[in-house]
This record gives structure tokens, C-alpha cells and sequence, in this order.
């Protein structure tokens, strides 16, 4: 068994320092004792517990299905059982502390959390399927079809991503005045697109074509397109998370501009450091298996450019995401925070 039903980030690792801005701190990383600035645990865990709020009130309970819906009940535990096992819900979270800073109203936000998360996780259970990564472990348990077969995550994955956008068209329903009802279109548009053949879809393409070293015979430049598997497969949907709240709250065009520049270089961050996890990773504090690529011959950042590299360029896109951040019309020193922790990640 790999960990346990985890509801929040787990980033124990003593913390790095960023580098300065000049950039020639790249390999100074300063391992400091935990110095995160008051509240950001607190915040943290406040958020989380609101998407798991809000995922409970748009999942369908399978103890209590819509009259004459019962027979649809076993597809609704596996639904259950994939969102509600944890994980790190840092998707929503950022639609939910983007939109506030912004001013945006959270009525507008929640539909597209839920939305945000039940798509994620559709990509995790079949992710995980045989036909595709074969894994056991995810967020601390079997996976979902492991537990309940394949054609039933199969079937949890695809209820999970229509559920999705029944659940994001909701926002409507809360929708105030013509601008409003402009933003929740536009905060479609961008979750539709991320998730699909020219988002997390294409990446996933990508990725299994890549394996076993057909990246190679293929001809082309690997480097390409394994840029092309990261910022597809986990860029695109992390983008949603920054740029959806942000549109929701009528933000400023040129701060919408930075935040998709800024995901994109946390988006390819993130996956860098999973691939390094999948090497270095303690399974039962990643609640899931470690050697999981290497089993697949996956083309991975590590395969490609090697550890060094690896770590290096984590940093190296964190800083120069940090550095746009910090030129945005506001300032939060959580999500900053969040954003170095990162960096260090050990789930
Ligand atoms: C896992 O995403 C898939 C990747 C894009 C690497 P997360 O690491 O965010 O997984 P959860 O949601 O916390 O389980
Ligand atoms: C998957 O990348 C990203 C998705 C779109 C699900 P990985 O296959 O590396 O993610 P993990 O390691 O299984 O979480
Ligand atoms: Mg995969
Ligand atoms: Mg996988
Ligand atoms: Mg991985």
C-alpha cells in the first residue's frame, strides 16, 4: 500500500532558496530550514479543502443516485473513489486563489474547479490503464481499475470528462451581467481546448508514441518533441488552472498574457520534476510507483538531457516564471510560495 488517502501538498523537503534575479545563482541552491512565510500551510490546506467541497457537491453520490439512475451507481463509486482519494488538487486551487485575486466571485469559479479536477483525474485513471501506463499505485491507493476492472475506469474516465463540462456550464447559472456571461464562454474555450488533441490529448499521443525509443527512429529533434509531450500533456492543463480564473475575474489582458507565458514554464517544470521523482521519488510518499517510466521505455527529461539537466532546468523555468509573476498587477506571496515549492516537490 502506497501512502494514504492524501487531501493536501506533502512538500517536506527542507526548503530551497530561489536564486537571485541575476541569474547567476542557478547552482546555489541554499537548503535552508523550513522558513515559509507564516499562513501558507494554513492557506493551503483551507484551499484544498474547499475543492474537495466542491468536488462533493458536483460528483453524483453513489449511495444516493437520482431516482430511476441506480443502475449507473458502480460507475459512480469508481468516479468517487479516483476524485476523492486526494491528491494535490493544485488545479482548482489556482482557479479558486487567481479568481479572488482578481476580485473574481467565487459562485463563477467553483463550477469550473470541479470541472478542472474531474478532468485531471479522467487523464490519471486511464493514464493509468494497461493500454497506457499500466500502473497499480495512484494517490495512495489501487487504481481505479484495478479495483474495479478496466472497462469500468474506462467508463469512470469518460463520466468524469462529461461531467466536466456539465458541471462547468453551470457557471451560468450564476452569471450577473453580459460581461460575465463573455468570461464564463471564453473559460470554456480554454478548458475544452487545453484538455483536448491540441492539449493534454495530443501530449498523451506524444508520449505513448515516444516510447521505446521510437522518438529516436522517428527522426526529428527528441528534445522537440519531448518539449511538445511536456508542455501538452501537463502544461496545457496547469494553464487552465492560471489563465480560468483570472478570465473569470475580468483580469487585465496583459496579466492573462503573463500567467499562459507563466504556466507554461511552471506546466514544463512540473512535469521535469515528476519525471525526476519517477527515478528518485519515495513511492509511498508519491502514492504511486517509482520506475514506472523506465518500465514503459518512456521518453522522459531525464532519458533525453539527463539528471543534472533535469534539476538544473526545474530551477531554471521556476526563476523565469518567478521573474514574470512578479510583474503582474498584483501580488500574493502564497501562490508565490506555492510556485517555489514546486521546485522541491516530493508528491
Ligand atoms: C500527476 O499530476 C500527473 C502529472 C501531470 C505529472 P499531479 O502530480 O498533480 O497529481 P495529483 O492530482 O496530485 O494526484
Ligand atoms: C501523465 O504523465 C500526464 C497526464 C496527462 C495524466 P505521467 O504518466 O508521467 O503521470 P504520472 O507519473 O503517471 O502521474
Ligand atoms: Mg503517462
Ligand atoms: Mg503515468
Ligand atoms: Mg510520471
Amino acid at each position: 500500500m502506497y501512502g494514504t488517502g492524501r487531501s493536501c501538498m506533502r512538500m517536506g523537503e527542507p526548503r530551497c532558496r530561489m536564486p537571485d534575479k541575476s541569474g547567476e545563482g542557478m547552482n546555489r541552491i541554499v537548503e535552508t530550514t523550513d522558513n515559509r512565510k507564516e499562513g501558507f500551510s494554513e492557506i493551503l490546506e483551507k484551499l484544498v479543502a474547499q475543492c474537495n467541497d466542491v468536488l462533493l457537491k458536483y460528483l453524483p453520490d453513489p449511495q444516493n443516485m437520482p431516482a430511476g439512475e441506480e443502475p449507473a451507481s458502480t460507475v459512480a463509486e469508481a468516479m468517487q473513489y479516483s476524485v476523492m482519494a486526494g491528491g494535490k488538487r493544485l488545479r482548482p486551487l489556482l482557479i479558486a486563489r487567481i479568481s479572488d485575486l482578481y476580485g473574481g466571485r467565487r459562485a463563477l469559479a467553483e463550477p469550473f474547479m470541479a470541472a478542472l479536477e474531474m478532468i485531471h483525474t479522467y487523464s490519471l485513471v486511464h493514464d493509468d490503464l494497461p493500454a497506457m501506463d499500466d500502473d497499480e499505485y495512484r494517490r495512495g491507493r489501487k487504481t481505479t481499475h484495478v479495483v474495479y476492472g478496466e472497462g469500468m475506469a474506462v467508463l469512470a474516465g469518460d463520466a468524469l470528462l462529461n461531467l466536466a463540462y456539465e458541471t462547468a456550464l453551470k457557471a451560468f447559472e450564476a452569471v450577473k451581467t453580459p460581461g460575465e456571461s463573455a468570461a464564463v464562454v471564453h473559460a470554456l474555450q480554454i478548458l475544452a481546448r487545453n484538455a483536448g488533441i491540441f492539449g493534454m490529448v495530443g501530449g498523451q499521443c506524444a508520449d505513448l508514441e515516444a516510447e521505446n525509443g521510437d522518438i529516436y527512429r522517428r527522426g526529428g529533434d527528441s528534445a522537440v518533441l519531448l518539449e511538445y509531450i511536456h508542455s501538452h500533456k501537463t502544461a496545457c492543463m496547469i494553464s487552465s488552472g492560471f489563465m480560468i480564473g483570472a478570465v473569470l475575474a475580468g483580469a487585465p489582458p496583459e496579466d492573462i498574457a503573463l500567467l499562459e507565458q507563466i504556466a507554461v514554464q511552471i506546466g514544463i517544470a512540473f512535469q521535469i520534476r515528476d519525471d525526476i521523482l519517477d527515478v528518485t521519488g519515495d513511492s509511498e510518499v508519491l502514492g504511486k510507483q517509482v520506475g514506472s517510466d523506465e518500465k514503459d521505455g518512456k521518453a522522459t527529461y531525464i532519458t533525453i538531457h539527463g539528471m543534472d539537466a533535469a534539476r538544473k532546468d526545474v530551477l531554471a523555468h521556476t526563476v523565469s516564471a518567478l521573474q514574470k509573476w512578479d510583474s503582474l498587477t498584483v501580488k500574493d506571496d502564497f501562490l508565490r510560495n506555492l510556485i517555489e515549492e514546486l521546485v522541491t516537490r516530493r508528491s
